[in-house]
C-alpha cells in the first residue's frame, strides 16, 4: 500500500513554479498577480485565502486579498468583480465560496471575465472542459489527476466510482476520467450519499475518489482489495489536539481502509496541497506572456 504523498509532490510542482517565476523576471514578463474576494469570517475560508496568499508569497507572485462583511450587497461585490476584470495588473482571481445565502452565487461566478477565472468555475471554462478544449481546470480535479499521473496510478480500462456530484469536484472529475486520455479513459460512475447499491458499486470499483463531505463515511467494508482510493473530504471537526482547536476530517475511514488499498491519499497531507498548488499552476498561465 502506499499513501499518496500529496505534500512532496505539491512541493515538488511548486519549486517548478517559482523558477518559472524567477525565469519570467529576466525575460522582461510580468510578475503574475492573483487576487482573492473574501465575504465574511467563515474560520475556514479565512484559512484557505490565507494559504492562498501565503503560497503567492513562497513563488514570488503578487497578491491582493479584497475583504467584504457578510452583509455585503450582491451590486458591491459584483462591482469589486467588475475592477478586477478590468485592472490589467490582475492577471487571475478567484471568489472564496461559500457565499451568504442572500448572494446569488451563480451570477457572481458568471460576472468573473473566463480569462481571469483561475479556479475554472466560470460556465465558459467549465463548457471548455466538457469539450476538452484548452481551458482554466478547477483546482481540486487537475490536482487529482496530477496525483494519479505522478504515481502512475492505471485509469485506462479501470472503473472508478465519485461519491459526491459538486460542481466544483464530483462532476468535472468524472468528466475528465471519463475522457479518452491519460490519465483518463476510465468508465466512470458517479455517486452520491443515497445512492442505490453504492457499497455494491463501490466494491467493483478500481479507483475510488471520495468526496462528498461526510468524514470517515467510506469504510473498509465498500472497498475492494487493491484499490486506489482518494479522499477529497476536508471537514472541520472540533478538536482538542490542535492550537486552533480544530482539525481536518477527510471522507475515509482511512485507518480500516488503508490496509486493502493499493494507493490512498491522506487527509492532511493528500489532495489538499494539490489543490492549492493548481490555483498557482493557473495563475502563472493567466500571466502567460504578459510584458512587465
Ligand atoms: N471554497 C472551497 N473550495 C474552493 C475553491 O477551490 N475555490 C473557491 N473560490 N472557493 C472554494
Amino acid at each position: 500500500m502506499i499513501v499518496i504523498d500529496g505534500k512532496k509532490v505539491a512541493a515538488e510542482l511548486k519549486s517548478v513554479i517559482r523558477e518559472q517565476t524567477i525565469r519570467r523576471e529576466s525575460q522582461g514578463l510580468k510578475q503574475p498577480h492573483l487576487a482573492a474576494v473574501l465575504v465574511g469570517h467563515d474560520g475556514g475560508s479565512e484559512t484557505y485565502v490565507a494559504s492562498k496568499v501565503k503560497d503567492c508569497e513562497e513563488v514570488g507572485f503578487l497578491s491582493t486579498l479584497i475583504r467584504f462583511d457578510d452583509d455585503v450587497k450582491e451590486s458591491e461585490l459584483l462591482e469589486a468583480i467588475d475592477k478586477l476584470n478590468n485592472d490589467p495588473s490582475v492577471d487571475g482571481f478567484i471568489v472564496q465560496l461559500p457565499l451568504p445565502r442572500h448572494i446569488n452565487e451563480n451570477k457572481v461566478l458568471e460576472a468573473i471575465d473566463p480569462s481571469k477565472d483561475v479556479d475554472g468555475f466560470h460556465p465558459v471554462n467549465v463548457g471548455k472542459m466538457v469539450l476538452g478544449l484548452p481551458c482554466f481546470l478547477s483546482a481540486t480535479p487537475s490536482g487529482i489527476l496530477q496525483l494519479i499521473e505522478y504515481y502512475n496510478i492505471e485509469t485506462s480500462g479501470r472503473h472508478c466510482v465519485i461519491i459526491g456530484r459538486s460542481n466544483i469536484v464530483g462532476t468535472p472529475l468524472s468528466i475528465l476520467l471519463s475522457r479518452k486520455s491519460k490519465p483518463g479513459n476510465c468508465t466512470v460512475t458517479l455517486c452520491h450519499s443515497n445512492t442505490i447499491g453504492l457499497k455494491e458499486l463501490c466494491l467493483q470499483a478500481d479507483i475510488i475518489v471520495a468526496a462528498l463531505g461526510k468524514p470517515g463515511f467510506l469504510t473498509a467494508d465498500m472497498v475492494k482489495e487493491g484499490a486506489a482510493v482518494i479522499d477529497v473530504g476536508t471537514t472541520r471537526v472540533p478538536s482538542t489536539l490542535t492550537k486552533s482547536g480544530f482539525m481536518l476530517r477527510g471522507d475515509v475511514d482511512f485507518d480500516n481502509v488503508a490496509p486493502k488499498c493499493s494507493f490512498i491519499s491522506p487527509v492532511p497531507g493528500g489532495v489538499g496541497l494539490m489543490t492549492r498548488l493548481v490555483l498557482l499552476q493557473n495563475t502563472l498561465k493567466a500571466a502567460g506572456n504578459k510584458k512587465k
